[in-house]
């Protein structure tokens, strides 16, 4: 599905984002990896560059090739270094990375953003998603949290939520769309990864222990990164702006005890 193909995956150093690059080349892709932090393994060719600042992404944009096929946005925060970092790494970050890498994807190419179960709110809190993913460019995310009053422990969760509605949004974006680029999202629900340690420390144990029993296991990155990459083929050409759980049936279970049925 994959042959021939170039994919940029970041978040490449650990986790789903490190399955999901090993993946890619087992299927035949091309893999360019970026992270902030180096991957002790792995023979894809490697960017090193952070995502929390906008003179970041600029160099990691700097030394991408001129063709790309599709773009798997994987990197991400707990939220446990506050919301600022957060905001700055899982959503302005990730779409600043989106829109200048947008005019090297081929035409019927792909971005993927790896979002969350943890995004489940964003119709619940639709007008602070619009509002916040209404800011163009990637601003001073410390300013855009203390005008908008945002506290550190809502930092994962609103970072989920603006990165779903921004998905959808960015499906008609002309930058995306008159070229034929999709824009997806994948939500994992809990997946043994060094994250979800952090997660039980930000989250509590009580919830993360109660969305496992929901599906009856933890997932694993072998369990998403199929998913991340099906997104990222042209089997998925007709799929754009959607929101793909890959949970064991958490949402639906969600959505059982939210709607009633
Ligand atoms: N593991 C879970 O339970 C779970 C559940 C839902 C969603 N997710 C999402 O999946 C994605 C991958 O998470 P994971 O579970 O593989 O976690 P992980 O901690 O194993 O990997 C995250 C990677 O992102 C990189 N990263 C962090 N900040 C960066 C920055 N500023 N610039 C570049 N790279 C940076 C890290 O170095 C790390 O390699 C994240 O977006 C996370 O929110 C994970």
């Amino acid at each position: 599905m994959l042959f021939g193909k170039t994919i940029l995956v970041t978040g490449v150093a650990s986790g789903i984002g490190a399955r999901t690059a090993d993946l890619a080349g087992q299927m035949g892709a091309e893999v360019i990896g970026v992270d902030v932090r180096e991957p002790a393994h792995g023979s894809a060719a490697f960017i090193k560059g952070d995502l929390s600042t906008p003179s970041g992404v600029a160099e990691i944009a700097a030394q991408l090739p001129t063709r790309l096929d599709a773009l798997a946005n994987v990197a991400g925060l707990s939220g446990n270094t506050g919301v600022v970092s957060t905001l700055a790494v899982n959503f302005y970050g990730l779409r600043a990375l989106s829109e200048a890498v947008a005019p090297r994807l081929r035409e019927g190419g792909a971005i993927v953003n790896v979002a969350s179960i943890a995004g489940y709110g964003w119709r619940a809190n639709l007008e602070r998603a619009k509002l916040l993913t209404s800011i163009e460019g990637f601003p001073d995310v410390a300013a855009v949290a203390a005008e908008h009053g945002l506290k550190d422990e809502q930092g994962y969760p609103l970072s989920k939520e603006l990165l779903l509605l921004w998905t959808m949004r960015a499906a008609h974006q002309p930058l995306f769309k008159d070229r034929g680029i999709r824009v997806n999202a994948v939500s994992p629900g809990p997946v043994e990864t060094p994250i979800l340690k952090q997660f039980r420390a930000v989250l509590g144990d009580a919830r993360v222990d109660s969305d496992i029993t929901r599906v009856g296991r933890a997932g694993t990155s072998a369990d998403i990164a199929p998913a991340v990459l099906f997104l990222c083929s042209d089997g998925g050409r007709w799929i754009n702006g959607a929101n793909l759980a890959a949970d064991g049936g958490l949402e639906a279970s969600i959505n059982a005890d939210v709607l009633g049925f």
